[in-house]
């Protein structure tokens, strides 16, 4: 089966030095490729600049903001089975990009931000047969969160994790899941290291598209 990953964070950039951005290792995304690829799936990685070293066996395409980011995922759509939307992309940017460094001054200034293209949402609007996997990461009401961005972006499956949480989640090497599917009470998969939440995601996510398949037919 075909898997296209999204993982890491987006860049947005302020002027040549500057840049937003977040704090996303990537080591979930990359942690589901792995485990994709351990079951012998065939894996295109997209993936925001991070630290880390990607499976040898993934496609890897690196991208820097999210308009990049979402040619990147276009282009994968037509040709995956799963789609699974883990990088942490920035909700805005900055209205203009300064094409020379903002020279430093004393006192205030303001940045306008503009929001981005909601990727997962724009791509899930228009007909598709993948199945597609969201990701939430939340500080707070987790729940009524995941279970809005599931129907909001129109995904079969959405994973919210708590990011408040010391230790677990953005930048981390463990994480705490919990799944949301529609009509189904959510499912929570205990603290544990990303490399082995991955498997059992990945278990969730072919089960579930599995049994899609099945009922259509
Ligand atoms: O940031 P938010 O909580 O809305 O992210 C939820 C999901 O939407 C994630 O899967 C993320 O990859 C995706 N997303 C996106 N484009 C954005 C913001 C988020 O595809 N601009």
């Amino acid at each position: 089966m075909k898997f296209a990953i999204t993982a890491g964070p987006t860049r947005e950039p302020i002027d040549p030095v500057r840049y937003l951005s977040n704090r996303s290792s990537g080591k979930m995304g990359y942690a589901i490729a792995a485990a994709a690829l351990e079951e012998k799936h065939e894996v295109v990685l997209i993936s925001g600049p991070v630290a880390i070293a990607a499976p040898p066996q993934a496609k890897l395409i690196r991208v820097t903001t999210g308009e990049e980011m979402f040619a990147a995922v276009s282009a994968q759509l037509a040709h995956c089975d799963v789609l699974v939307m883990c990088a942490a992309v920035c909700d805005y940017k900055p209205a203009q990009y300064a094409p020379q460094k903002r020279p430093k001054e004393r006192g205030e200034f303001s940045l306008t931000l503009v929001p981005t293209r909601d990727i997962l949402a724009s791509l899930t609007s228009v007909p598709h047969d993948c199945f597609v996997v969201g990701f939430a990461a939340e500080t707070q009401q987790l729940e009524e969160n995941a279970a809005r961005k599931l129907a909001e972006k129109n995904c079969d499956l959405m994973v919210a994790n708590d990011v408040a949480q010391p230790g677990l989640g953005m930048d981390a090497d463990e994480n705490e899941l919990v799944i949301f599917l529609p009509n189904e009470s959510p499912k929570k998969l205990a603290r544990a290291k990303k490399t082995e939440l991955a498997r059992t995601l990945l278990k969730i996510i072919l089960n579930t598209r599995e049994k899609r398949l099945t009922k259509k037919t």
